[in-house]
């Protein structure tokens, strides 16, 4: 994110002095295909959070039209705001409005951060940038308010795979990171080509219910090498086992795939939890919405002695509470963001 003055004059914030009374921060999150506004209160408590997911729009185009969906953001992100604020019973304004600055898709992002900016200004509040990545890691404290860094953090999304040590709020080490497909990309993909449709990881996960998941054995990339995943060659290998197997259950292939994913990341973040001597592993990000995932990650804690935090399902697929969660972190680290703040598509988790 680039620092620059301010182009209009928002107060400094008092949020320390506020610490007795709640501190209500609108979040807005339109990143990619959900347009979403929440209002959490102190960074912890969801008053409102509320998602209209486009689903239905881009499905029959297999995945997310950019176009498609920032028109749909202009549409929607106004009744959804005012059902957040109604729902949170606020008649006023917010303290606070965070919003997404990305990484995601320019024109989406571009809807959110306006309109949150356009808010912060009539409402006389401060405006905050939030990084979707952060926002994600962010989910865990809402599950768990008393929540500590360090922590082991693993964020699976659609369009990331990331093993990150927090060592304090703002703080991160990347640990690894894929090095082609994302983790929630891997289920996408192989789901269309299994004709599950889309989105893929539900769909996958649901086939896989009834599948024996060591029906096929397919590879568990790169798990002897330290923390960064591959997830390009288990697609290729399920694809190739289909076309040799034509009449092969796709029960059993979800499941023995999912079974590939899960036992990777679930490796990997024991690995790095050890290493770091963390003894808390956090999961975000749409993946982690993943039963057996969850269940699989919790149970590995459990025979280590280390706590697993699972977000619930629903603060795992984009939503906005976790925006203003990690919003609330931020501007009591940094203050608000200048309001001439742009979007930024690639935005990385920032580390060091
Ligand atoms: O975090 P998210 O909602 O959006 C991004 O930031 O990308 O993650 C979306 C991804 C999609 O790839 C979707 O297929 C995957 O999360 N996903 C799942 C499940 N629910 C969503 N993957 C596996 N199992 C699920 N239950
Ligand atoms: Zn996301």
């Amino acid at each position: 994110m680039t620092v620059s003055p301010p182009l209009v004059d928002v107060e400094p914030l008092p949020v320390e002095d506020k610490r007795h009374e709640p501190f209500l921060v609108l979040g807005v999150e339109t990143s990619c295909d959900e347009t979403a506004a929440a209002v959490v209160a102190n960074g912890v408590a969801v008053l409102s959070s509320v998602v209209s997911s486009q689903v239905d729009l881009h499905a029959r185009f297999g995945g997310v039209v950019p176009e498609i969906a920032s028109r749909a953001h202009v549409e929607l992100l106004t009744p959804v705001m005012a059902e957040a604020m109604v729902e949170a019973g606020i008649e006023g304004g917010a303290d606070a409005v965070a919003a997404t600055v990305g990484p995601g898709l320019v024109g989406a992002l571009l809807v959110g951060v306006s309109a949150a900016k356009a808010l912060s200004i009539v409402w006389g509040v401060p405006f905050v940038g939030v990084n979707h990545l952060e926002a994600h890691l962010y989910a865990a404290f809402l599950e768990e308010p008393d929540l500590k860094p360090p922590l082991v953090a693993l964020i699976v999304s659609g369009g990331h795979t990331l093993l990150v040590e927090m060592r304090d709020h703002g703080r991160y080490v990347q640990l690894g990171s894929t090095v082609d497909d994302a983790a929630g990309e891997a289920f996408d993909k192989v789901a269309r080509f299994l004709g599950l449709g889309y989105p893929g990881g539900p769909a996958i996960e649901v086939a896989a219910a009834d599948g024996d998941p060591e029906a096929v054995r397919f590879p568990r990339a790169m798990l002897d090498d330290r923390f960064d995943f591959s997830f390009s060659g288990l697609k290729t290998a399920v694809i190739n086992h289909v076309r040799k197997h034509p009449d092969a259950s796709t029960a059993d292939i979800a499941a023995s795939f999912q079974a590939a994913v899960v036992d990777v990341l679930v490796t990997k973040a024991l690995r790095a939890a050890v290493e770091v001597g963390a003894e808390l592993v956090c999961l975000g990000g749409g993946v982690a919405a993943n039963g057996h995932l969850r269940t699989a990650l919790a149970e590995a804690c459990e025979d280590r002695g280390l706590r697993a935090v699972l977000p619930s399902r629903a603060m795992c697929t984009d939503n906005a509470a976790m925006v203003a969660a990690a919003g609330w972190w931020r501007l009591r680290a940094e203050g608000p963001t200048p309001l001439d703040v742009g979007v930024y598509p690639t935005l990385r988790l920032p580390v060091g």
